[in-house]
């Protein structure tokens, strides 16, 4: 799915934080962790203790496999709730790999920004990455291939819908019987740059970093 090992995207998520100035962690808060790329990276730059919040029952099990005793305390929760079920305060926060799209609309993401300035601790990093969904292809260019290998072929189609983009995952999987299609569909959020660093900067955090890696926009902020 990652199209490389779990420990290789460690280390690329481990150096994405270090170039977004995370340095030396020591309280993390991980909202929207999945298998857990940048919970494990957090502990292994230092974090005393990684806070670790996703609503997947299966991916938290997964990052639980990876964690192999570092510090990682998995939350089965919404991370709109993350102030109330992890510690008051936290010197890292951390919403990456395309988590806040998820959320089910703008007014949220304002709400998120809100509470992530509340919870930091004076000068604490906060570091987002997402895909701007803003401007997406037309056309057959919105039928876009994934990911193949001998038995399995990933394509998405995006479908505009206002605020948010419906992307269709089409998943054929090899069998012994012949070609199977799983097909399944979810919205993601439209979230313009320029929407997020304004959400960022109302919420009084200070953006310093600001890339974009191949599609990826990574912002980074202190408090
Ligand atoms: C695209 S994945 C990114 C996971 C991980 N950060 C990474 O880079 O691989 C989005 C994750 O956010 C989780 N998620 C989506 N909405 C959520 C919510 N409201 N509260 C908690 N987790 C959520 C999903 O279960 C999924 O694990």
């Amino acid at each position: 799915m990652f199209g490389m090992p779990f420990a290789d995207k460690v280390l690329e998520q481990k150096a994405l934080l270090q170039e977004a100035g995370v340095s030396a962690p020591h309280i993390a808060v991980d909202l929207g962790c999945g298998s857990g790329f940048q919970s494990v990276a957090l502990a292994d730059l230092g974090a005393r203790q990684v806070h670790a919040v996703d609503t997947s029952r299966a991916l938290l099990s997964e990052l639980q496999t990876h964690a192999q005793g570092r510090p990682i305390t998995a939350h089965e929760a919404d991370l709109m709730d993350f102030d109330r079920i992890g510690p008051t305060h936290a010197d890292t926060i951390v919403c990456m790999g395309d988590t806040v799209t998820h959320l089910a609309r703008r007014d949220d993401v304002v709400t998120l920004m809100t509470k992530i300035a509340a919870a930091l601790s004076p000068g604490g990093r906060f570091v987002l990455s997402y895909r701007d969904l803003s401007v997406i292809p037309e056309g057959v260019d919105r039928f876009i291939p994934l990911r193949s290998s001998d038995d399995t072929i990933m394509t998405c189609f995006l479908e505009d819908s206002g605020d948010s983009v419906l992307v269709h995952d089409l998943v054929y999987v090899r069998s012994e019987s012949g070609w199977a299609l799983n097909k399944s569909a979810y919205p993601k959020l439209k979230l313009p740059q320029t929407f997020m660093t304004s959400a960022i900067a109302d919420a009084g955090m200070t953006l310093d970093f600001e890339i974009n890696r191949r599609g990826m926009i990574v912002l980074a902020a202190s408090k």
